[in-house]
């Protein structure tokens, strides 16, 4: 189901930055070196290249994404910051401190790269070729660790190659990277609170802080491929409406989400079709905001036709169980 692409390797020596903006902002799937690890890069504001991402990386569900800026300048314009984020941003960034914010009103970054939450993760990355690059591509960049889902984290281009040859448009071999685990995740919504231990050691940011960070709720289940953030409090995506899986007929009043060709016969209420040629790819790049749009329309609820649960119909239905859950 995955087409196998031809995966070039390029050093940093050799215009790589240039080359790698162009396959950025041509849809294409690149992987780079950070101080921390290996990063997966897509156009944050491309859904369908995300889509893509997430298909390569075999990805189960669709996890929200970090979108990696060049500067404090950039980060600004995708995601508010308060006085305490601030000053976190300026005492770490370039370096391996991710901030999960709330995002700014017409933040660029495309609605599946955050799973369709009112919050992003972004971080300024201190490796010069990935700043080379966000530069270059003038852009946001998205970037999950370099590996199969479930795998560790890549900190070579070999172990890149290893996972992911076939599956991406490009390598940019850097050398290993300096730090070798992910970033720091600080959730700065309320009280700062530590999201997910990393490259950044907690200390030196609470000695910025001035105070302890908050430790995230004991009943959060936490293991190494899932760190807290999915799953936890609000950090999956839920519509206001009922959402009603599986449907065959359409109730009086309720919306559709439609999925392929055959769409259920609908009266005056409101339908949007994910795919109508039936592509999981191009599915789960409108799933967010298809769902976001459909909750405004005042609908009873939003019966969603069957999706087959193969490649990324994996990862889409997973989304859409948990919004299926009732809202209390
Ligand atoms: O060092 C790193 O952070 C590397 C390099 C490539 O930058 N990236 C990385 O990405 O580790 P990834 O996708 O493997 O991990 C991102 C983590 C996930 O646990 C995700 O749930 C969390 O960040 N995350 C992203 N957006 C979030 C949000 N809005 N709220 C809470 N957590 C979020
Ligand atoms: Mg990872």
């Amino acid at each position: 189901m995955t087409v196998e692409l031809t995966t070039d390797t390029i050093s940093v020596d050799s215009g790589a930055a240039g080359a790698a903006a162009t396959c950025l902002g041509g849809g294409g799937l690149v992987a780079f070196p950070t101080e921390t690890v290996y990063g997966l890069g897509a156009d944050a504001t491309n859904a369908i290249a995300i889509a893509r991402l997430y298909q390569a990386k075999g990805r189960p569900s669709f996890n929200p994404l970090i979108a990696h800026v060049p500067d404090l300048a950039a980060a600004r314009r995708i995601a508010i910051f308060n006085d305490t984020s601030l000053k976190l941003a300026k005492a770490f960034w370039p370096g391996p401190l991710t901030l999960v914010l709330p995002k700014a009103p017409d933040c660029p970054v495309a609605d599946l790269a955050t799973a369709g939450l009112e919050t992003i993760a972004l971080r300024v990355p201190a490796h010069a070729v990935a700043r080379d690059i966000l530069r270059a591509l003038g852009k946001p960049i998205v970037a999950p660790s370099a590996n199969i889902s479930g795998h560790v984290s890549p900190t070579t281009a070999d172990h890149v190659r290893h996972d992911l040859a076939g599956r991406i448009d490009l390598i940019v071999d850097g050398g290993p990277v300096a730090v070798g685990v992910e970033s720091t995740i600080v959730s700065c919504l309320a009280a700062p609170m530590l999201l997910r231990p990393g490259g950044l050691p907690r200390a030196e940011i609470e000695r910025i802080l001035g105070h302890a960070l908050v430790q995230p709720p004991a009943e959060v289940e936490t293991n190494d491929t899932n760190p807290l953030a999915p799953g936890m409090m609000s950090s999956h995506y839920a519509p206001r409406t009922p959402v009603r899986l599986g449907a065959n007929s359409l109730k009086t009043g309720e919306a559709l989400l439609a999925f392929g060709p055959d769409v259920l016969p609908a009266g005056t209420e409101k339908v949007m079709n994910l795919s109508p040629a039936g592509d999981l790819v191009e599915a789960a790049a409108n799933l967010f905001s298809y769902l976001r749009a459909l909750d405004q329309v005042g609908a009873r609820g939003i019966a969603v036709m069957p999706i087959p649960d193969h490649g990324l119909g994996e990862a889409i239905n997973d989304r859409l169980r948990r919004a299926a859950i009732p809202q209390d």
